[in-house]
């Protein structure tokens, strides 16, 4: 299918213009983050303690679903720790050579941020055994008989990981992190502060009952919300006096084909696949995929964990499932 959603979860569906704005709604400390409170809890912890005995953080997986803030947490952890961070993703390190590269050019101290980090080739996600558990790289020199290895000391650094789903990392990886965390959809009063926020940044005037709509529909995740306070913003400076007020947003999120639940024609299509097809399912993952014409992967992490998250779709043993609060939402009967 491969059609823009305006509710895409991506950050590589960004423009450069985009990724840049989005640079400067990042929180950059604690304070500044909104949700996920259990998560900073532990973290604020985990850096005290480090810090009090002057040492490096251990190494943390972040998972969850995407643009609920993997990096912007990943970027709030060095701030806090006062640490340099370099950040790259799994797909992007090809060769042995470059993620040895990478770790010799670190500092003490320094932390790596390694996104989609399941995404590792499996040569390279080798070398990084040694360099998180010794702080060593293991190199070889030559090939055949006359082949030599050699071992480096590398400075002490802390591995921020992440992923879409921890299932998909190799255990020897996933064992070699000290602190493994999952984020969470944030609360619609969360995404509510995240959209005032950012609207107060970018200089955009919104009441709190449009800020409320808009977090109504943005899917429980922030990146979903600055970009469609975004676009009301475009209808609101063309169709309006430039303030966001219920109705305009009402009217601009009906031109983008978002419904109340925050479902774009995508989801729809993807539930009534299952629904006049299938019977409502149960109906395996894919067929499913060959259904919608949509990658596997698309659907397990982009479209489902927002789906059963709020009770639309559920998974069984047999496959898919959709539930009647679905039937409900779309208008269809159910048999
Ligand atoms: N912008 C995006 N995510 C945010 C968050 N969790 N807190 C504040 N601003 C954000």
């Amino acid at each position: 299918m491969a059609i823009e959603r305006i509710v895409s979860t991506s950050a590589v569906d960004e423009t450069e213009v985009e990724q840049e704005l989005d640079q400067t709604l990042r929180p950059k400390d604690f304070a500044n983050y909104i949700g996920q409170k259990r998560l900073k809890q532990n973290l604020k912890l985990a850096i005290d303690a480090a810090k009090k005995r002057d040492e490096q953080l251990d190494h943390i997986l972040l998972y969850g679903p995407p643009g609920l803030g993997k990096t912007t947490m990943a970027s709030v952890i060095a701030n806090e720790m006062g640490s340099q961070i370099r950040i790259t993703s799994g797909p992007a390190i090809e060769r042995a050579g470059d993620l040895a590269s990478l770790l010799t050019n670190l500092q003490e101290g320094d932390i790596l941020f390694i996104d989609e980090v399941h995404r590792l080739h499996r040569t390279v996600e080798e070398i990084l055994y040694s360099a998180m558990e010794d702080f060593k790289l293991d190199i070889m020199l030559g090939k055949g008989p006359s082949a030599k290895s050699l071992r480096l000391d590398l400075p002490k650094f802390t591995l921020i990981g992440a992923t879409t789903r921890t299932g998909s990392l190799a255990a020897p990886l996933r064992d070699r992190f000290g602190m493994i965390h999952r984020l969470e959809f944030y609360s619609t009063d969360e995404v509510s502060h995240i959209i005032q926020r950012a609207a107060e940044i970018l200089h955009i005037s919104i009441t709190p009952e449009a800020a409320e709509q808009l977090a109504l529909r943005s899917r429980l995740t922030p990146r979903i919300a600055n970009r469609l306070l975004k676009r009301v913003r475009d209808y609101a400076d063309i169709n309006g006096d430039g303030i966001i007020d219920a109705a305009l947003s009402h009217s601009a999120l009906e031109l983008l084909e978002v419904d109340e639940l925050g479902l774009d024609p995508g989801d729809r299509m993807l539930l009534l696949a299952i629904i006049d097809n299938y019977s409502g399912g149960p109906v395996g993952i894919e067929t499913l995929a060959a259904l919608t014409a949509e990658e596997r992967s698309t659907i397990e992490d982009f479209y489902e964990p927002y789906l059963m998250q709020i009770g639309l779709i559920e998974r069984t043993p047999r496959g898919r499932k959709v539930t009647p609060k679905a039937y409900r939402h779309l208008g269809k009967k159910q048999n």
